[in-house]
């Protein structure tokens, strides 16, 4: 008997008692025992009750964890079993040693108690989603002219696939919830060193099309960016050399938005805590014709921490990256060519959600969305339509509760 009915992967067991269910058929209640069966556990232990919330209800979490896997189950249609030949039935070659989903295949490529990582176009999982979202954050497909290994649309076309991606998202976003987006600014005009203004066509769209309004531009600088554009800046020397990528975020409702800055504070700078602890400035002035005065006691109230800059400072090293390299070259697999460090999403998830919140990737390549949001006990539901990028993410899941791989993923 296990004591613990939470450390099992309940996903693969709610998954397992539907395939066993008469014609799949299953309430609520033959499902809460099925699984607890399958688990090893009673009922009653399936019923302890933990304060859940701010107004600390008392509920039972594994019931609860049972309902979401079971809610999100039946509304993805998802594919459980694969066939004897395994998933390359379901793939289509995509060149480069990748295999993408075929149109209309989605299987739950791993998951744990939090999550889970879906292997499938995003288009035919967040259609059928139907479950509250904080948070969209991704990193999409470039509209580069030389696309990555994974491809991509080109320029002409990118405002409709973004808004095309983000319609049903958008449509489940929690009012006051947020759409983030590492996009590029290094996309140029035909043979011309100016750039292209897909980015403000895009931002109109998505305020036109999806109702979504602009909170933040956010460049995040990273100074260990190869130099380019190659050449406008290093050939041709009319351009400068690109230090940054713009993050785009938009909400559903600004008037609610649901950002807090007091779950990103960062440590005060040395001189600020001097002057925290001298009690303030010391100076009487004004600047700006009026428009900010200080006063001798002027940054002398001690506070929590600095508010940080909406400029975001990250190179691109990253532990998660290089074990994610690591385990894709051990299993032999291709290594995914734009990852992001698995800050940028960590930063984001903290301002924009709380625990337990749902937060979504329609893109996830390395599941790095997935990899900060399980850390930081907010649910996740990714998109990856590449099985090797999936099955290269996996490994950095293993110690997670719950951690359960699809057995096709295995043969890889
Ligand atoms: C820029 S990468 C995302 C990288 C990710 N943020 C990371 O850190 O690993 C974009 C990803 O979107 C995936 N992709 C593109 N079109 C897709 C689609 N229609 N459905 C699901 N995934 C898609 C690509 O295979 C690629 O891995």
């Amino acid at each position: 008997m296990n004591a613990n009915p939470l450390q099992i992967s309940l996903f693969a067991e709610v998954a397992g008692a539907y395939a066993a269910a008469p014609c799949g058929v299953l309430d609520n209640e033959s499902l809460y025992a099925t699984v607890a069966e399958r688990i090893g556990t009673t009922l009653e232990a399936m019923d302890m009750r933990t304060p859940i919330g701010r107004a600390g209800v008392p509920r039972s979490t594994a019931k609860r964890k049972i309902r979401w896997y079971q809610q999100t189950l039946k509304q993805l249609g998802v594919i459980e079993h694969a066939g004897e030949r395994g998933v390359w039935r379901l793939s289509e070659n995509a060149g480069k040693d990748l295999h993408r989903a075929a149109t209309g295949i989605k299987l739950v490529a791993f998951s744990t108690e939090l999550g889970i990582a879906i292997w499938g176009n995003h288009q035919d999982v967040f259609r059928q989603i139907n479950e509250p979202i904080a948070l969209c954050i991704s990193s999409p497909p470039y509209p580069l002219r030389k696309a990555r290994a994974y491809g991509g649309p080109d320029e002409r076309q990118y405002v409709d696939f973004i808004c095309e991606a983000l319609a049903p998202i958008v449509r489940n976003l929690v009012p006051g919830g947020s759409v983030v987006l590492n996009l590029s600014g290094d996309v140029f005009e035909p043979k011309k060193p100016s750039r292209s203004l897909y980015l403000e066509r895009l931002v109109l769209a998505l305020n036109d099309r999806l109702g979504l309004a602009l909170m933040d531009r956010i460049p995040w600088v990273n100074y260990s960016k190869p130099p380019s554009p190659t050449y406008w800046a290093c050939v041709n020397r009319v351009q400068l050399t690109t230090a940054y990528e713009p993050l785009y975020w938009f909400t559903n409702d600004p008037d609610r938005v649901r950002s807090d800055n007091r779950r990103v504070l960062e440590a005060h700078t040395a001189q600020h805590q001097r002057l925290m602890a001298s009690g303030g400035d010391g100076r009487n002035a004004v600047y700006g014709d009026g428009a900010y005065r200080i006063r001798p006691d002027s940054f002398g109230r001690v506070t929590a921490g600095r508010i940080p800059r909406n400029v975001i400072e990250r190179g691109h090293v990253c532990s998660d990256t290089a074990a994610y390299r690591r385990h894709a070259k051990a299993m032999g697999l291709p290594t995914h060519g734009a990852m992001q460090p698995t800050t940028i999403p960590d930063f984001f998830i903290r301002l924009l959600t709380q625990p337990d919140d749902l937060v979504v990737d329609p893109f996830g390549g390395t599941v790095k969305t997935g990899l900060a949001a399980e850390r930081l006990g907010r649910r996740w539901l990714v998109t990856e339509w590449m099985l090797e990028y999936l099955r290269g993410a996996s490994e950095m899941f293993c110690e997670f509760a719950g951690f359960s791989m699809h057995e096709c993923m295995m043969a890889i």
